[in-house]
């Protein structure tokens, strides 16, 4: 007999009173409150896919954060030079178009994808996703990411399919392509929640779960595949966003009835959700901090401690201050990059640990799950 452990990652290998989880080495009883799932298809075949490189540690730089950030001599003189109007909107320019060139390179058809997506009939679902009850913080409804209506519009929407995967292939160029890389950094992350919900929760069985900021829910899929027994709820602020999440997830092929029936999309502030408290088991936040202001980044780190229950795992993953790739990029590579992310230099200063301790996290823990990005997982006291 073998058997998963609550988390629904490890193999049970017989051991005395039970078995040993086989990746998480947990004890795992057979009557013991969640320790039995039967998620072993899709949880082997997700280890089986990052299995040979689990082994990979990934390098930290020398400083304490990237010199570009922050507020270094360095990112002043880079803020000095996109503050300049004429500049900035020329670099904001040839920021879009670097992306979409690489990503051609790359195998990517950025543009058919956006046509494609321009033809279908997506807009359909922002009717039954929009919460007009909504109300947007300011800083959502600046310019952002080189678009004048930053995440609300269509044409934003469109392009975050193309944006990921060319980020993927980016972020790992030795991967074969950028579904393998992709593959590569969410194993890597989902691995780092599952080994921390294992060890932390107290056995604590993994049933919802909610993405905040999902965007087009490349996430929260991942999720719902690996969890397959718990329902994924996946927040956003921008309806645009819901609605090419919501489209992807009725047209993949590779989606069951019971997976599309395990996601719901909710239009939200991941600040303050109005969902009930103690209603989540793991609360992820992904890319998302790097587009907030500081205040804003607070407000969601207290929201998803409220929304855990207690025993409960959060896990935050974004681009890593300390990774070597991060502080060695080229100046001109990251002048472009702030020109289209600007809240980065609040992001960079924001001292995370501190931050989950004020709020009652235990057990912080922090790894490097790419060259580029950790993932921090803490838990909600019990
Ligand atoms: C980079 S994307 C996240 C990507 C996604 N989590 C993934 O892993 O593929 C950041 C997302 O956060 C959303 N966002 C930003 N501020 C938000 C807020 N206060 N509440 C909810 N969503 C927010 C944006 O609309 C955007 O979709």
């Amino acid at each position: 007999m073998s058997a998963l452990c609550g988390t629904g990652m490890g193999i049970g290998v017989p051991a005395a009173g039970g078995f040993t989880c086989s990746v998480c080495k947990i004890k795992v009883k057979p009557n013991g409150k969640g320790v039995w799932c039967t998620k072993r298809r899709v949880s082997l075949s997700i280890r089986a896919a990052s299995s040979n490189r689990t082994v990979v540690e990934y390098e930290t730089g020398k400083d304490e954060r990237a010199r570009f950030a922050g507020d270094d001599t360095l990112s002043k003189l880079v803020n000095l030079i996109i503050s300049v109007k004429p500049i900035y909107s020329l670099l904001k320019l040839g920021a879009k178009n670097v992306m979409v060139r690489t990503a051609e390179q790359n195998g990517i058809a950025w543009k058919e994808m956006v046509e494609e997506m321009k033809a279908s009939d997506v807009f359909a679902e922002k009717e039954n996703l929009e919460n007009a009850a909504v109300v947007y913080p300011d800083y959502y409804t600046k310019p952002f990411h080189a678009y004048e209506n930053g995440n609300l519009s269509w044409e934003a929407a469109f392009d975050v399919e193309p944006a990921t995967r060319a980020l993927w292939k980016r972020t790992l160029p030795s991967a074969k392509s950028w579904q393998e890389a992709g593959d590569m950094v969410r194993g890597k992350w989902v691995e780092a929640i599952q080994a921390h919900h294992c060890k932390f929760s107290s056995g604590l069985l993994v049933s919802d779960i909610l993405e905040l900021g999902c965007s087009t829910a490349n996430s929260t899929r991942f999720l719902a595949n690996y969890y397959n027994n718990a329902q994924v709820t996946g927040l956003d602020l921008s309806p645009y966003f819901l609605s090419v999440a919501q489209y992807l997830e009725k047209r993949d092929p590779a989606c069951t009835e019971s997976r599309r029936k395990s996601i719901r999309f909710v239009h939200g502030n991941a600040e303050s959700t109005n969902l009930p408290s103690k209603s989540f088991d793991i609360v992820t936040v992904a890319f998302l901090l790097h587009e907030c202001p500081r205040d804003a980044s607070r407000n969601i780190l207290k929201e998803a401690y409220r929304l855990l229950r207690p025993g409960g795992t959060i896990a935050i993953t974004d681009q890593s201050p300390k990774s070597k790739v991060i502080q060695e990029l080229p100046p001109a590579l990251f002048t472009l990059m702030k020109t289209t992310e600007p809240w980065l230099d609040e992001y960079y200063l924001l001292d995370l640990e501190s931050e989950l301790v004020n709020c009652g996290f235990t057990h912080i823990r922090s790894i490097l799950t790419s060259p580029r990005h950790f993932t921090c997982t803490a838990t909600a006291a019990m």
